[in-house]
């Protein structure tokens, strides 16, 4: 099968440059022609060491069919028809389960020579833009979601190693991946479930990954690991038992205003990072409360 594809030109948008490759997937039905028109440049690469252009355009896969919306990302010489085409078997391998669910469809890999020397094009359907808000404040289901990609990823055995807004996808507000460039193969060690808005681990070692470990810390998946008490920070354990906690004070505090104070820091952390549970939970708490501050 042969991929003509039409992309518009360096110089003027205009004109359109077209080249011929062909597939590599031998799984591939039937031999006949689809192509690819580029209307838009999304990224272009620069012309030295790794020159990958991203364009989106209409894939025409048959006269009968309506053409699909889709990225053509195009690696010219031959370090940048590697990059890609290492892409395009995470894609077409590790990560296949996953097209349509957390990452792009992908519409297969084409090879061929070109001007500018050996060339690899890999079409992915394409998904949206890259998400704008800032990842900490995205949707709660967004967040969830963008977890549940990462975690199958890392179960699929590959690393990221580029995880940033410009490669998370807002695909009709679900997350979708893209730019598996700088990904490797990886054996997670993740070791226990992502527990979302549950206390942070203190070590990468209480998760075992730290792509994993990092990413999450960064766009808050989990509360604090910590709680401030007294111009200190002391693990989160500690705000389970305002006891343990006030015996942490300075020793010119006295016994029942360090007690005091470690209620009072709790009651703010749990109203702060657990608002959907504060109301019971200080219910809970409400008799204990009245003696000691007359809430
Ligand atoms: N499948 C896609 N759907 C929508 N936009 C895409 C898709 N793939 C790439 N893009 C856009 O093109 C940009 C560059 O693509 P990317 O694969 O990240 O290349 P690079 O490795 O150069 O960063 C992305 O940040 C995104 O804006
Ligand atoms: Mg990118």
């Amino acid at each position: 099968m042969a991929l003509i594809l039409s992309l518009p030109s360096f110089y003027s948008d205009e004109k359109f440059e077209t080249y011929t490759l062909r597939s590599i997937d031998t799984d591939a039905p039937a031999p006949s022609d689809i192509s690819f028109r580029g209307l838009k440049c999304l990224q272009r690469g620069t012309r030295s060491r790794s020159h990958i252009d991203v364009y989106r355009g209409y894939l025409t896969l048959s006269a009968d069919k309506e053409p699909l919306d889709v990225v053509c990302k195009i690696g010219f010489g031959k370090i940048a028809e590697i990059l890609v085409s290492e892409e395009a078997s995470l894609y077409n391998g590790k990560l296949r389960h996953l097209q349509g669910k957390y990452i792009p469809v992908c519409h297969g890999y084409f090879v061929g020579d070109t001007s500018e020397g050996p060339a690899g094009c890999l079409l992915l359907a394409y998904c949206g833009e890259p998400v704008k808000d800032m990842l900490t404040r995205v949707q709660p289901a967004f967040k969830t979601a963008l977890v549940h990609a990462l975690v199958a990823i890392h179960d699929a055995g590959v690393e990221h190693r580029d995880l940033c807004r410009r490669n998370i996808l807002d695909c009709h507000g679900r997350p979708m991946i893209i730019d598996f460039e700088d990904s490797i193969e990886h054996a997670c060690e993740r070791q226990k479930p992502i527990e979302i808005g549950a206390p942070a681990p203190s070590f990468v070692s209480e998760i075992g990954c730290v792509e994993l470990f990092q990413f999450f810390i960064d766009i808050d998946v989990w509360t604090p690991a910590y709680i401030e008490y007294i111009g200190d920070f002391q693990p989160i354990k500690l705000a389970f038992d305002a006891h343990a906690l006030a015996k942490t004070a300075p020793s010119h505090w006295s016994p029942e205003e360090a007690l005091q104070e470690a209620y009072r820091v709790i009651i703010q952390h749990v109203r702060k990072y657990y608002p959907e549970q504060y109301e019971d939970w200080k219910a809970g708490l409400s008799q204990l409360l009245m003696c000691l501050f007359g809430i």
